[in-house]
């Protein structure tokens, strides 16, 4: 089979690897790629993720028989829709479905109308409005722009200054464009984050095992929202005995209704949660595999990942085709100073092959990297993402970091505390 990976992070890094290594794959496209897909094998193609018409007249050219877009922004502008027309296998939600993202306002419908846990939340499309039901609810209170903003259109307000200055930055100063149409307003929750991904083919949703994301830039969740820091799986706070009953809580009713919808869902639905003090709430949907989560899944994950792509396609997952490895994996992300605000490209890197060389198994995702002659350099926020395994979080943490010690990248920084909050977790379950 001729494979199509879209995207250019460590996610698609992560997917590219481990498609290689499935039985059914004679070749592996990527669009546009990476330094990482490009040394993994794969065929790195210039063309952009929402250039939708050149990614199909190239599917065409090279009679790929699946394409995997990583992102989401090919999914809400329709590639799966596309490829369906044209009879290529795509694994991914149709657009429609892919609003349970692309839409915060239509996520919240669809949780409300199928009884899944959530913030309570109020939209509106005009500004003063908008306002004025702020006024009346106060700090703290989170505000999103309803559309897709790369991770940047929510705001945790704790003042009622920030909650104003938010909705003006969104629905007045249009500071990401028409995706502050519609404001979503909602109820602040306290608790701790963990990520849900489950497979799904239309009808079934099967779970994979639980990560954590880390969202801050740094230390202790401190600083601005990135895309992801680092993450591990499992998540102590949702451990595999759990897993069941949280998709039949958080997953199995949206993708119920989806199907009721006329659009069955297939692909991965990962269900962001929050474990409040009374009980679980579904912060967001997205429509897609997480970034980095993906990378300690996939280290964990055994089998054929397109065998189990084709088969949601199909609309015949085997539950008993998504097994993981029972070790703990763990990735950290290596940033380029400035990350997420301005930052530079073009450094070189140094010492991946000493980092894969020590214990723990180690995997160097790539993100923003590329390759100028001889020399790796940076071209990206995320640079890399070191992930290791090891037979308790405690080992992964470990490997993980003493890998990452050994990679040179000027202007650089990582977050030193990813999984501490589970390592936390753990020692409070045995005091
Ligand atoms: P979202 O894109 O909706 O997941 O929001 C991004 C981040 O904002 C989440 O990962 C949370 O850290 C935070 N967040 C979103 N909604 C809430 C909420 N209702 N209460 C507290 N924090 C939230
Ligand atoms: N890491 C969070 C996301 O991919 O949305």
């Amino acid at each position: 089979m001729r494979v199509l990976v879209i995207g250019s992070g460590g996610r698609e890094h992560a997917l590219v690897w481990k498609i290689a290594q499935s039985a059914l794959v004679d070749k592996i496209f990527t669009a546009p790629g990476n330094g990482g897909t490009q040394s993994q094998g794969a065929i790195n193609t210039p063309l952009a993720d929402n250039d939708i018409d050149a990614l199909a007249a190239f599917v065409r050219k090279e009679k790929i028989d699946l394409v995997v877009p990583g992102p989401e922004l090919p999914l809400t502008l329709g590639i799966t829709d596309r490829m369906r027309a044209q009879g290529t296998a795509c694994f991914g939600p149709d657009a429609y479905g892919a609003r349970i993202e692309g839409s915060k306002a239509f996520a919240k419908e669809i949780m409300a109308r199928t009884h899944v846990p959530t913030a309570s939340s109020a939209v509106f499309s005009d500004a003063r409005s908008a306002q004025s039901h702020a006024r009346k609810m106060g700090a703290p209170l989170v505000i999103k722009a309803d559309g897709l903003a790369a991770g940047k259109g929510v705001v945790v307000a704790r003042t009622d200054e920030q909650i104003r200055q938010a909705i003006n930055d969104i629905m007045t100063a249009r500071t990401f464009g028409p995706a502050g149409d519609r404001v979503v307003m909602e109820e602040f929750l306290e608790g701790e984050e963990v990520s849900l991904l489950c497979f799904c083919d239309g009808k079934n949703a099967v779970p994979l095992p639980s990560a954590q994301d880390h969202k801050a830039a740094r230390d202790n969740d401190q600083g601005p929202n990135t895309g992801g820091m680092g993450a591990y799986s499992p998540a102590p706070i949702l451990d595999d005995n759990g897993l069941e009953k949280m998709t039949d809580i958080a997953v199995r009713p949206v993708l119920k209704e989806l199907a009721a919808q006329g659009h069955p869902f297939v692909g991965v639905l990962y269900a962001g949660l929050m474990m409040t003090a009374s009980g679980p709430r579904v912060l967001e949907y997205n429509a897609r595999f997480g970034d980095p989560e993906c990378q300690p899944l996939l280290m964990r994950m055994r089998g054929d990942i397109v065998r189990i792509m084709l088969d949601c396609i199909n609309g015949k997952l085997d539950p008993n085709s998504v097994v993981c490895s029972g070790q703990t994996a763990l990735g950290v992300v290596l940033a380029a100073k400035g990350y997420p605000g301005d930052y530079s490209r073009g450094h070189v890197i140094t010492g991946i092959d000493r980092a894969e060389a020590t214990t723990g198994g180690i995997k160097v995702f790539h993100g923003g990297t590329t390759v100028r002659g001889d020399a790796l350099v940076s071209n990206g926020g995320r640079v890399l993402c070191v992930t290791a395994l090891g037979d308790d979080l405690e080992q992964a943490r470990k490997n993980a970091y003493a890998a990452m010690e050994r990679i040179r990248m000027p202007d650089s920084f990582y977050r030193t505390d990813i999984g501490i909050k589970g390592i936390r977790h753990l020692a409070g379950q045995e005091g």
